[in-house]
């Protein structure tokens, strides 16, 4: 390890293969930083189980789609360590006693916490390990000391918490844990195929970084567009307009962009020839990638290798802070 790199530590819930919303919003990122600091990068399955306890199958079977989508975007084993989260316990027994740091009362007003509840419906049946999940991921957070956690906006809350967290600890025991600063995204949100202003697999609105040209091409022709346009010398809305969000996204030519946004809203250019257009774009980018995940997937022992690597590292650094937290809280006895 590299003790002259700060740290970075980010990651996601292993509940379904990644998409382009996580390619522009995260991965390119990630992708990026591994040269600069020291990475790790957390499959955080312990918490995908606070709400999905009772299929334990698609949390494991994901952890390998998860890796495959890492590893096809570029991230490399040799600079970035990644690994399963319940495979180190030291971020269990962290977890433990942070609880004692944290109200029920804080926890129940933790913004993206209440949204959850919300979204998932899950307030009939709110469980503890759901409630204090945000605990756990400062454990995750903070085992590694991580300086900077790259975020998107509604992991603000998860932060925020963390930083708490480590300043009551700091100050009622040793000074031992570090505060993490949020690295948030100024990528806007990528909004799902159907206009909806987010896309995720839940919604069944997402574009796969596996997805074959087919489905791609399937995807594209159903997007949304304007619901007005409904003949091609008829004016058409760029704004709100999927195809042209995706074409700033992800289209390289900004000029040509600007030239069919023009066509488009004089009237004159039909629906189906910026999605081609679109579709050619994101084969583009696409292609190289699925590849690369194709050719990962024959040998999904040679995945599981780099995350049993990945996890030796981290395991090694966590148990380096486990450490010092037993001598900073007293509980170091033989
Ligand atoms: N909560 C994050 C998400 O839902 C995943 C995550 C777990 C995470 N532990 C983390 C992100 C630690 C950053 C740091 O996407």
């Amino acid at each position: 390890m590299d003790k002259a790199k700060k740290i970075i530590l980010t990651g996601d819930r292993p509940t379904g293969p990644l998409h382009l919303g996580h390619f522009v919003g995260s991965l390119q990122n990630r992708v990026k930083l591994q040269d600069e600091y020291q990475q790790f990068i957390i499959i955080a399955d312990v918490q995908a189980l606070t709400d999905n306890y009772d299929n334990p199958q698609k949390v494991h079977d994901n952890i390998l789609q998860v890796t495959l989508d890492y590893l096809a975007v570029g991230i490399d084993p040799k600079k970035t360590a990644i690994f399963i989260q319940s495979m180190i316990p030291e971020i269990a027994e962290l977890t433990i006693f942070y609880l004692n740091l944290v109200t029920v009362e804080r926890l129940k007003r933790n913004p993206t916490v209440k949204e959850e509840i919300k979204n998932k419906n899950l307030s009939e049946n709110l469980t503890a390990g759901f409630l204090m999940y945000p605990i756990s991921q400062a454990a995750d957070i903070t085992a590694f000391k991580a300086d900077l956690v790259p975020v998107g906006e509604d992991q603000l809350p998860m932060i925020e918490q963390t930083a708490e967290i480590v300043r009551k600890f700091n100050r009622i025991y040793a000074p031992v844990l570090v505060e993490p600063q949020a690295l948030v995204s100024t990528v806007a949100r990528l909004s799902g195929i159907d206009g909806k202003a987010k896309m995720s697999k839940s919604l069944g609105n997402a574009i796969y970084l596996g997805d074959s040209l087919e489905a791609i091409s399937e995807k594209v022709m159903q997007m949304y567009t304007d619901p007005n346009h409904l003949k091609v010398s008829d004016p058409g809305k760029v704004e709100g307009n999927i195809v042209f969000e995706y074409l700033d996204a992800f289209d390289p030519d900004k000029n040509a962009v600007q030239k069919m946004k023009d066509d488009y809203q004089k009237g004159g250019l039909g629906d189906v020839v910026i999605k081609k257009h679109l579709i050619e774009v994101l084969e583009n980018i696409i292609k190289p990638i699925r590849e690369k995940r194709e050719e990962l997937s024959k040998d999904p022992e040679k995945v599981m290798k780099i995350l049993q690597e990945g996890t030796a590292k981290a395991r090694e650094f966590a148990g380096q802070t486990m450490k010092e937290v037993r001598e900073a809280m007293k509980i170091k006895y033989f």
